[in-house]
């Protein structure tokens, strides 16, 4: 008799976990990851803790979805709430854990795989319970210029004994969580919509425009570059700054001091607070300079990628992922300009640089676009998160 064909092992069914259903950064990588993630290996269900506009984006690809909705109190909790009281309130969302816990047992699902704080920690007990491999996908710096200092230390000593893989998103972040079990970077990846098959971009037309993208937050630092604008201004008045996103996770209040500084230094015809855009390119096609101006070092920072993968010329802020996007060498190879975080004036210095030297600008956009596209495809992060799911699922 013929040996029996081997039977292809069914793919791996994994829950992706998120506390939120907003357009995070976190969720913006997630969303393209599913986009391309082979699903003969792999069949993932998103499990969001409420409904928002990640749930219908996600189905709109085709993505399985779930929303088993959280307690308000205990999801919308800001990030400076202690270890403690988040364990409380966690405890209090017992009825919550049971519900989460029936669900992925109806999904049957082989890896439990979180992608927020939140869920990370709301993961545990869920996994403990169905006895499944727990990974941990990690989008934020674990260190204390970002989050409490209980938080970091619990989550610090959870990530080295409790899920079995921890997925980072930079070698940065990967360093603020020492001795985390199995860590591996997965860089959030650029989708091929998202880089520009012309290496070359023309100067837009008219005065040159400086552009940032990304939720209005002081941590993003558009004070900085509000403040930077005065002096661009001064030396080239025809300069148009239009800063791209709102003020998500409540930061109303930033968005307040933005506009009073604006006026209090004489930019409002200067500067445009464009709001929320759904599809950045149409923002990015119309830059001379796209700003990263974050004040603490940033995760990742996939604003300077799509910026990159769009030919724009980049000025960002030292620090976490962005050392890694940025290539620096002194021999005329690097791709983007690097300043200080809250330097105004040395923002200002590198904009101006990018505005009155095209040429090098357009040839440090194009390097920059070509090692992007080299390096940070999100087919490669679909492929090392897949053999993670794999692994672990062993
Ligand atoms: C978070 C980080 C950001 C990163 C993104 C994707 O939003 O703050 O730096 O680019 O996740 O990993």
């Amino acid at each position: 008799m013929p040996p029996a064909a081997p039977s292809s092992p069914r793919p791996v069914r994994v829950a992706i976990l998120d506390h939120t259903a907003e357009l995070g950064g976190a969720e913006l990588a997630l969303l393209r990851l599913l986009e391309v993630v082979d699903r003969e290996r792999v069949e993932p269900v998103v499990v969001l803790f409420s409904s928002g506009p990640l749930e219908e984006r996600l189905q709109r690809v085709g993505q399985r979805v779930v929303v088993v909705p959280l307690d308000p109190r205990v999801r919308d909790m800001g990030r400076a709430v202690g270890p403690l009281s988040a364990l409380r309130r966690a405890a209090s969302g017992a009825a919550f854990l049971h519900r989460l816990a029936a669900s992925l047992r109806a999904l049957d699902v082989d890896v439990v795989h979180s992608t927020s704080l939140k869920a990370d920690l709301l993961a545990i007990p869920v996994a403990l319970l169905l006895r499944k491999p727990l990974v941990w996908h990690v989008h934020d710096r674990i260190a204390e210029d970002y989050l409490p200092f209980r938080t970091v230390r619990l989550l610090r000593f959870l990530a080295r004994r409790v899920p079995h893989a921890v997925v980072v998103n930079s070698e940065a972040t990967a360093a603020t969580l020492p001795g985390a079990r199995r860590p591996t970077v997965a860089y959030p990846g650029l989708s091929s919509e998202q880089v520009a098959h012309s290496g070359r971009r023309l100067q837009p037309e008219g005065g040159p425009v400086v552009g940032m993208v990304g939720r209005l937050s002081p941590t993003k630092g558009q004070l900085v570059l509000v403040r930077a604008a005065r002096h661009v201004v001064d030396v080239r008045p025809t300069t148009r700054f239009r800063l791209v996103g709102s003020a998500a996770f409540g930061a109303a209040d930033y968005e307040r001091e933005l506009r009073s500084e604006i006026g209090r230094l004489g930019l409002e015809a200067d500067i445009d607070l464009v709001g929320f855009v759904d599809d950045p390119r149409g923002e990015l096609e119309a830059m001379s300079v796209c700003v990263h101006a974050s004040t603490v070092p940033e995760p990742f920072g996939q604003v300077v990628t799509e910026a990159m993968g769009w030919g724009v010329p980049v000025v960002a802020t030292r620090g976490g992922g962005v050392d890694e996007i940025v290539r620096t060498s002194p021999r005329g190879s690097e791709t983007g300009l690097l300043v200080d975080a809250g330097d105004e004036q040395a923002l200002a210095l590198a904009v101006l640089d990018v505005i009155d030297r095209p040429a090098e600008a357009l040839a440090r956009a194009s390097r920059a676009l070509a090692d992007v596209a080299d390096r940070f495809g999100i087919e490669r992060s679909a492929e090392t998160v897949t053999g993670v799911w794999e692994e672990a699922a062993l």
